[in-house]
């Protein structure tokens, strides 16, 4: 294994992040330069959106100094072959109107996946400069295993559900040590965690919001990140809020024994989430 890929320290990944999908056109691009007036400084995309080209315009609407930025793209699952992914990567771009992306993702592993000639795509997106860093989505953690023990690049970051309602302890046991971060999609369950009494109990105590408490406990695992998505300004504020708040021990430990087993993101090409 590579000595590179092995204990390096996290890539600063903004921990709260502002997700994308599913807006599109002139909604997203508000709620996009919302977003960045309030204070987001990580916007999670991909290509498969179609949103690149409104979340550029709202790059360069808002003013905010582009390093400040932690801006996230990804390769759909179409486009793991050859020059495939460098081309993916050049298209989102020029609709992102960006000369690199800081976090370039594989969206989700396709069912006839060439781990190491996708990875070695990666590697050179990011030698090349179109990328800062590079990631993987939706990769399970016998799939990261294999990806990090290829020593073919070093992985930034890997993207996957994460809530009250579903763990990832497998893949944190397995990436946190590695200084690999871990983004949180789906982090307040689709606006449902209220639904789970527990979630209000712990709301009410710290005076905050079902939706607070459930990225709280996201924020407090190490090397975890989590991109909520809102097109509501006040809704963007509250989640943004969630990292102030904190959790005692026995917060934390009430939300982690939460039935794990809900998970809402599961298309027909998603891969076997025990391999
Ligand atoms: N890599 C992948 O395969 C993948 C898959 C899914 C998602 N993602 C990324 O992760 C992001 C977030 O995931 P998601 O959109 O599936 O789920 P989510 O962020 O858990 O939930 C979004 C839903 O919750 C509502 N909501 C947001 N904040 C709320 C709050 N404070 N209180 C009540 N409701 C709230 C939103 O409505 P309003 O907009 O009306 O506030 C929206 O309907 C996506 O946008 C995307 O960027 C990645």
């Amino acid at each position: 294994m590579a000595g590179a890929v092995l204990a390096p320290p996290f890539v600063p990944i903004r921990r709260l992040g502002i997700g994308t999908w599913p807006m599109r056109g002139a909604a997203c691009q508000a709620a996009v330069e919302s977003a960045l007036a309030l204070g987001y400084r990580h916007v999670d995309t991909a290509e498969m959106y179609g949103n690149e080209a409104e979340i550029g315009a709202a790059l360069a609407a808002a003013g905010v100094p582009r390093d400040e930025i932690m801006l996230a793209t990804k390769v759909w699952w179409d486009k793991l072959r050859g020059d495939a992914i460098r081309r993916a990567c050049e298209a989102s771009l020029k609709r992102l109107r960006q000369p690199h992306a800081d976090l370039y993702l594989i969206h989700w592993p396709s069912p006839d996946l060439d781990l190491p000639e996708a990875l070695r795509a990666l590697a050179r997106i990011q030698a090349d400069g179109l990328a800062r860093h590079v990631g993987v989505a939706n990769f399970p953690a016998g799939m990261m295993h294999r990806a990090v023990e290829s020593g073919i690049v070093r992985l930034a970051c890997v993207q996957v559900e994460h809530h009250v309602f579903l763990s990832q302890q497998r893949l944190r046991d397995f990436v946190t040590p590695l200084g690999i971060a871990l983004t949180s999609y789906t982090p307040v369950a689709k606006g449902v965690v209220a639904q789970a009494p527990v979630v209000g109990r712990i709301a009410a105590k710290h005076g905050a919001t079902p939706a607070q408490v459930a990225l709280a406990w996201l924020l407090a695992m190490p090397g975890v990140a989590a991109i909520p998505k809102s097109a509501s300004p006040v809704r963007q504020q509250e989640n943004l809020a969630a990292l102030d708040i904190r959790l005692d021990a026995e917060d934390l430990a009430a939300l982690s024994a939460l039935p794990k087993d809900r998970r809402m993101v599961n298309p027909g090409h998603a891969p076997d989430w025990d391999a």
